[in-house]
């Protein structure tokens, strides 16, 4: 039985997880959450992992009083989910969003484990220390995400001189042909209808602003041998083909699949075989028509955005990351309108570029990290654009 660890399990890509571990050779043998005691702990029921961890300290106390009667053990806190991220295990699946999987992410690089990275943010703030460390220390870092997963089951690594782009579909989100009008009105609730993913909340306004794509393609360019020229973005509505490479020879080698995060991250766990997933077969006859369009950057200003930080290196994928962020949460509180939130990852990337912060180490992305939250704090509380 391989092992594996799973952290953020209540999740959409943790219960996706649950389903492809369930269907395979997997053993849990740990799992984590933030403060979701009660699906945490029918997770830890019926799996019975050697520990399982909440995030919260608080959530920790009704976690051990409901599975140490058990016999299962339990922690609580940030250091403890570090500490679950270096246990020993075959794989660990990261499935936290945000900044905050970054210290569990880096303790799996430093452990050397096998990592089924599903987590963006920890790669757009900090990619150049978490890809430095896997290649010192051995470990290996396999896409979950399904573009990127997606492209890296079609990279050919022995041809790299002979790819000429990578190319990451998107699925365009809720406003893909709305107005810029209605975009400026549109509610937290209207911003989380997704067309074809089922996703946590986070993930889903970063769709609907396609900040999420800019990240991927942040993500990209850590994780493949490809420069920031060569990554590319399509709009495909129908989320079927997840991403392409492109060869100088004018081959171009797509990945097609139904829009379920259990097949890459079934992917990851059998990796370098193949195994079965719980999903339905592609049916290509009942999908019917494919297409593509270039996306709208002027509606859509945080591919931009996304693209000049990757560009000007230094701290601004680390600031973009964490002013994104604040907005995001900020606009699903109704603080501030939905076009806001590229207003303040612009304003606070601006602000940024003037001051002299440090690159390079783990404590110089949480300053960064730090000062870019109360500069994006600052900005939300700007008049709202319309
Ligand atoms: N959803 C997708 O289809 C998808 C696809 C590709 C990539 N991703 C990426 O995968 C990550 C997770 O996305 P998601 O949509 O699954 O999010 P989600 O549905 O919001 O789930 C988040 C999970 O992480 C836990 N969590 C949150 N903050 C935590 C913390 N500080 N410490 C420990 N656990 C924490 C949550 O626990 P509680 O339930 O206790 O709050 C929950 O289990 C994101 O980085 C996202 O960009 C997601």
């Amino acid at each position: 039985m391989t092992r594996v660890i799973l952290l953020g399990a209540t999740g959409s890509v943790g219960t996706s997880a649950l389903e492809a571990i369930e269907a395979g050779p997997f053993q849990l043998v740990g799992v984590a959450a933030n403060r979701d005691v009660e699906a945490l702990a029918a997770i830890a029921e019926r799996h019975r992992p050697e520990m399982t961890v909440v995030c919260d300290p608080d959530a920790g106390i009704e976690l051990a009083r409901r599975l140490s009667p058990l016999g299962l053990a339990t922690d609580a806190g940030a250091d403890a989910l570090v500490a679950l991220a270096a246990m020993e295990a075959d794989r660990i699946i990261i499935a936290i969003p945000g900044f905050a999987a970054l210290r569990p992410a880096l303790a799996a690089v430093e452990a050397g484990r096998i990592i089924c990275l599903a987590n963006k943010e920890c790669l757009v703030a900090a990619g150049d220390i978490v890809m430095a460390r896997a290649r010192a220390t051995g470990a290996t870092v396999l896409p979950v995400d399904s573009e990127h997963n997606a492209i890296f089951q079609v990279f050919e690594p022995q041809s790299e001189a002979a790819i000429t782009r990578i190319v990451l579909t998107a699925s365009g989100g809720p406003f893909r042909t709305a107005p810029h009008e209605a975009m400026a009105r549109a509610t937290p609730r209207e911003a989380l209808k997704h067309p074809n993913w089922s996703m946590g909340a986070k993930i889903t306004i970063d769709s609907a602003t396609m900040m999420n794509k800019g990240l991927e393609v942040i993500e990209a360019h850590h994780l493949f041998p490809v420069g920031p020229d060569r990554i590319g973005v399509v709009v495909h509505p129908q989320s079927i083909v997840h991403g392409m490479v492109a060869y100088a020879d004018g081959s171009c080698l797509a990945h097609l699949s139904n829009p379920s995060m259990v097949t890459p991250i079934a992917h990851c766990l059998h990796y370098p075989k193949r195994g079965a997933a719980p999903v339905d077969p592609l049916d290509l006859v009942a999908c019917g028509t494919l297409t593509f369009e270039a996306p709208d950057e002027t509606r859509f200003p945080a591919l931009r955005l996304t693209r000049e930080a990757l560009l000007s290196g230094g701290v601004a994928t680390n600031a973009l990351n964490a002013a994104n962020e604040v907005a995001v949460a900020a606009f699903l509180e109704e603080r501030i309108g939905f076009l806001d939130i590229a207003r303040t990852v612009e304003e606070t990337l601006s602000a940024i570029a003037g001051m002299r912060l440090d690159v390079g180490t783990l404590a110089a992305v949480e300053d960064t990290d730090r000062e870019a939250r109360r500069l994006a704090q600052l900005a939300t509380a700007a008049p709202a654009t319309t």
